[in-house]
């Protein structure tokens, strides 16, 4: 089994390139026969959500006419969240009167997710949905940040790869990889 040590915690591979693809094809086919009458505005959550982002809109139905547009906001440090969203990238795009669907790499306390909708409502979008590459049911704290197309759950350890970062390193790795204590 492939493993990665990063400042002092060793990793262990938990999920295939193939099996996170699989993962990503499954979300992409609802969402394509979810909107297919509809002209989605993705908004990509930076950093981590780039990579999940670029397979999902790839897998898209062809049909499917969606635009892509970024939020960059940021709660952690290390492994900690510190409870407070700052928006880093504010968002560049109209979303009034747009079927928004967020795209987020993982949901854990459900803060992000929160207040971003909070944010894209308040900014009149006509919907707000979420999809997550992953989700931790079991930390969540805000029941309307619920995703609402999940690649697959996890449990409440730490994951880095795929997007998902360690301190801004390690998102380049092309499995996801869970921590050992
Ligand atoms: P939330 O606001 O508590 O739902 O946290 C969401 C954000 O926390 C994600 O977009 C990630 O940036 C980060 N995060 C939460 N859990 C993990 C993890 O296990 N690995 C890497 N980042 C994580």
């Amino acid at each position: 089994m492939r493993s990665i040590d990063e400042q002092g915690y060793h990793f262990e591979e938990w999920l295939t390139p193939a099996q996170i693809a699989k993962d990503v094809q499954q979300v992409a086919d609802q969402i394509s026969a979810d909107y297919k009458d509809k002209e989605p505005l993705f908004v990509i959550v930076l950093n981590g959500a780039f990579v999940f982002a670029a397979d999902l809109i790839r897998g898209l139905d062809k049909d499917i006419r969606c635009e892509e547009t970024f939020i960059r906001v940021s709660s952690y440090y290390g492994m900690q969240t510190t409870g407070q969203l700052q928006f880093i990238v504010p968002l560049q795009q109209v979303v009034e009167n747009r079927d928004v669907i967020i795209v987020e790499d993982i949901v854990d306390t459900g803060l992000t997710i929160h207040q971003l909708k909070a944010h894209l409502r308040g900014l009149g979008a006509s919907s707000v949905r979420v999809t997550t590459m992953l989700f931790k049911p079991n930390k969540l704290e805000y029941d309307d940040a619920k995703p609402d197309y999940i690649g697959r759950e996890v449990t409440d350890e730490f994951v880095i790869g795929c997007g998902l970062d360690f301190d801004g390193f390690r998102r380049n790795l092309d499995a996801i990889y869970k921590v050992k204590e």
